[in-house]
């Protein structure tokens, strides 16, 4: 079976070149023809660990093509829509570039073809394009699934090919018959496979990602509150976490949460609820306790750095997590901005050497974690990449004039940097700097 995907980007790319690694021939197109040289050569635009080399296979073996002629796609019997669906000021999702997709693509039916919604779009958007298509002469062709992807940046090839389910809305026994033989390598190996109707598996997807943000959120609070008690934020996640109804996962503290999906795919179900009347009120509570987070932990850091009589601060991970180039919605961004804006200069480092930066900071990333504390007083960890976990204690002793690091991912033990005369503000725990 020949598999159609428009939209090549963080989730497209995965998709396509996954499914070519399952062993599908896979027709790609976009609309950037930037995008599509790039990827014709083998250069992929995204920071995905194992994504270069499948596709390089893919590529090699002639299983995966790219294109920006959405005709390719005319004998495609089953074909993935994974735009983007960007929010709107007002939290909703613009659905422009999807809705565009769709037309073009149903002006080129002449068979049964499954349309498969992977990007993540509003409850009700299946049911809207079924009522865009109605009165076309394609309209009885389309067969429209929802299939919400669960995908982390940096374990994306992973969650594709270890999902914990498969998530698939659909309304036609062709389409149920078309999604088997597309999922049949996941069934085989006993993957769940969610058969449902458009809505719930629009509303899983949202539902998923806001009770995830919830629970980062939630347990940012109760990192304050550890600090208030003189508790230790592991221990208590530890003991909360061996409760089987509740799980050690998402109970990591840490700066907020950022990145292309939490914030607005929370922001989203929040506009979905209003736009119904539902008052959600601790859906509605994620984001502004993320964004009170960020705030309070940047207004912190100025003035401990402040009292200290700190000038440079060495600021180490500036995307919104360890193993990726994204900066989007990353918390580093107010808080680098922050400190900038209340004077100290900030020598910010990354070991994905993100391009992103340059579109917030008109400051350079530094090439080393060693150049960005080679002047500074004060560092901050803003992220758990393995490369800072391994920086020992002593080092930073050495650099830091002030000798103060501000650990927002407790990465390190305390114990070691009071051991070596360095004042560490972490998180979740007592704080003596
Ligand atoms: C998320 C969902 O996990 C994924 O299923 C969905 O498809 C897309 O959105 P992603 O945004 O890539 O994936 O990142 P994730 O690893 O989930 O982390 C999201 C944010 O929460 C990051 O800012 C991360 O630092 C933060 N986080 C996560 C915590 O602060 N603590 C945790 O314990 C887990």
């Amino acid at each position: 079976m020949e598999i159609g995907v428009i939209g090549v980007g963080y989730v497209g790319l995965v998709t396509a070149t996954c499914f070519a690694y399952l062993g599908f021939k896979v027709r790609c197109v976009d609309v950037d023809p930037d995008k599509i040289h790039n990827l014709q050569n083998g250069r992929i635009p995204i920071h995905e660990p194992g994504l270069e080399e499948i596709l390089h296979k893919a590529n090699k073996a002639g299983q995966v093509l790219f294109a920006t002629d959405i005709n390719e796609l005319k004998n495609c019997k089953v074909i993935f829509l994974a735009v983007g669906t960007p929010p709107n000021p007002d939290g909703s999702s613009n659905l422009t570039f999807l809705t565009q997709a769709f037309d073009d693509l149903t002006n080129l039916l002449t068979q049964d073809t499954v349309i498969v919604v992977k990007s993540t779009v509003p409850v009700g958007t299946a049911k809207m394009l079924r009522e865009r298509a109605s009165g076309r002469d394609a309209s009885n062709l389309l067969h429209i699934v929802s299939n919400p992807e669960f995908l982390r940046e940096g374990n994306a090839v992973h969650d594709f090919l270890n999902p914990d389910r498969v998530v698939v809305g659909y309304e036609s026994d062709l389409a149920k018959s078309i999604m088997k033989e597309v999922y049949a390598p996941f069934t085989s190996k006993d993957i769940p496979i969610v058969w449902t109707c458009n809505a719930s598996a629009e509303l899983i997807k949202y539902s998923a990602n806001a009770y995830l943000a919830m629970r980062v959120a939630f347990i940012n609070e109760v990192s304050d509150l550890c600090e208030q008690a003189n508790a230790d934020i592991s221990e208590v996640t530890r003991g909360v976490g061996l409760d089987h109804r509740i799980g050690r996962h998402y109970l990591h503290p840490g700066p907020g949460f950022g990145g292309s999906c939490f914030p607005k795919d929370t922001l989203s179900l929040v506009h979905f609820a209003n736009q119904r009347g539902v008052d959600a009120k601790i859906i509605k509570s994620i984001m502004p306790s993320n964004e009170s987070r960020i705030k309070s932990l940047s207004e912190e850091m100025c003035r401990l750095f402040k009292e200290h009589g700190c000038k440079v601060i060495a600021f180490l991970g500036v995307t919104f997590k360890a193993n990726t180039d994204d900066m989007r919605d990353s918390p580093t961004i107010p808080m680098i901005k922050a400190l900038i804006d209340n004077g100290f200069e900030v020598m910010a480092y990354d070991p994905s050497k993100t391009e992103q930066f340059s579109q917030y900071f008109n400051i350079g990333l530094q090439n080393s974690a060693e150049e960005a504390l080679h002047r500074a007083d004060a560092a901050v960890i803003a992220t758990e990449w393995s490369e800072f976990k391994l920086m020992p204690a002593e080092l930073f002793a050495s650099k830091l004039k002030r000798k103060i690091l501000f650990d927002l991912r407790g990465v390190f033990s305390a114990e070691a940097f009071r051991a070596v005369g360095v004042k560490y503000r972490g998180i979740g725990r007592k704080i003596d700097a």
